[in-house]
């Protein structure tokens, strides 16, 4: 496969949503590409705009309230903003499906769980024997880990855990063979060593499919393991992007820094407070005017006040949105008395 291929590319994408107070961006003018088979990882703090990102691609947004006001989604050149509902509707499962945090949002209660992988199947192959879809829920369930998937199919959701459920959403939304999964939070909900199975399997069986994925987290750390590409995203915007390794190892943007010092790490977890970044990510209908990171940014000068950033080129593949950049030149200013600024 070449994986220099784009298989999806998001393209000057603004999704609004309407509100009692006015029109709210969640979404302003984000851009990026996945190329196939590859992963890129999207990241950034609750309330960034990376759910609606998700959602925007799907074409699931909340109705009437939330509109793809401007831009493009392009799966292999086909903008996906484009095609009648019952053309995405046939898409969706087949070339592109999506996990969420929760499972038993989207797991139905009253049917047992072999029924409701079956229904993805009938969907969208409706040629198949009740043998053969039999057959393809249990190598499903077999593929992703659930032992005894002849008796587990018979079972409800609530009789399941929490990181089985999961394991059945994945079975779901694999079921197709999608040329993309796109996976928001799937592991947050989960205990720790529960998550580091599932993100196991979902590297797994990546491999496997030879498939790309869409990975969504507000966990730096999860991202190193898994990603080749990362979005960072900030109050509706993308600050900063950057191959994994490049990332981690020249992060541009303040914010970027900030999340990095989030981390834990062997040294830090025996201190009772992690490095957070001070405040929270601005309410849409109140943003800051300028940068709108500035004002929780330790380096913020005058400029960032008044003149939003634009993306600039930091390296090979490397973005970030920052008037800084690069940040180095300006590393002493944070130590300096903001006077001197
Ligand atoms: N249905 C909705 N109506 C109005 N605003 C919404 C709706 N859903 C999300 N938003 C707003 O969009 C922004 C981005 O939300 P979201 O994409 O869920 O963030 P994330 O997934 O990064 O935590 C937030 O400010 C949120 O309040
Ligand atoms: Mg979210």
């Amino acid at each position: 496969m070449n994986n220099d291929a784009i298989l999806l590319e998001v393209s000057r994408l603004v999704t609004a949503f309407e509100t009692e107070t006015g029109s709210v961006r969640a979404v302003d003018d984000v851009s990026f590409q996945v190329h196939e088979g590859e992963t890129l990882g999207i990241v950034g703090e609750s309330g960034c705009g990376k759910s609606v990102t998700a959602l925007s691609i799907m074409r699931l947004l909340p109705k009437p309230a939330g509109k793809i006001l401007e831009g493009g989604v392009y799966f292999r050149g086909t903008d996906l903003t484009r095609l009648a509902a019952e053309e995405m509707r046939a898409f969706r499962g087949r070339h592109i499906a999506m996990i969420f945090q929760e499972p038993m949002t989207a797991l139905n209660p009253v049917h047992r769980i072999g029924k409701q992988i079956g229904e993805v199947f009938k969907l969208h192959q409706n040629r198949l024997s009740d043998a053969d879809i039999q057959h393809n829920i249990i190598e499903m369930l077999n593929k992703v880990g659930i032992p005894d998937p002849e008796r587990r199919l018979i079972e409800y959701p609530h009789q399941l855990s929490g990181g089985m459920r999961q394991r059945v959403m994945i079975a779901m939304a694999l079921a197709l063979r999608p040329d993309i999964l796109i996976a928001d939070e799937p592991t947050t909900a989960l205990d720790v060593t529960i998550q580091a199975q599932i993100l196991d399997l979902m590297k797994t069986l990546q491999q496997e499919n030879a498939m790309a994925m869409i990975f969504i987290t507000h966990d730096l750390g999860v991202i190193a393991d898994i990603c080749d590409e990362v979005v960072v995203m900030y109050a509706g915007t993308v600050v900063e992007s950057a191959p994994v390794r490049e990332l981690f190892a020249h992060p541009e943007h303040p914010y970027t820094r900030g999340l990095l010092e989030s981390i834990p790490r062997l040294e830090t977890l025996r201190k009772s407070r992690l490095s957070v970044i001070p405040g929270m990510v601005p309410p849409l209908d109140a943003l800051p005017s300028g940068c709108r990171f500035r004002n929780r940014c330790p380096l913020s000068r005058p400029l960032c006040e008044t003149v939003s950033p634009e993306l600039k080129i930091a390296g090979d593949r490397h973005q970030v949105r920052c008037h800084l950049t690069p940040l180095t030149q300006h590393h002493h200013i944070s130590t300096r008395p903001s006077c001197l600024n």
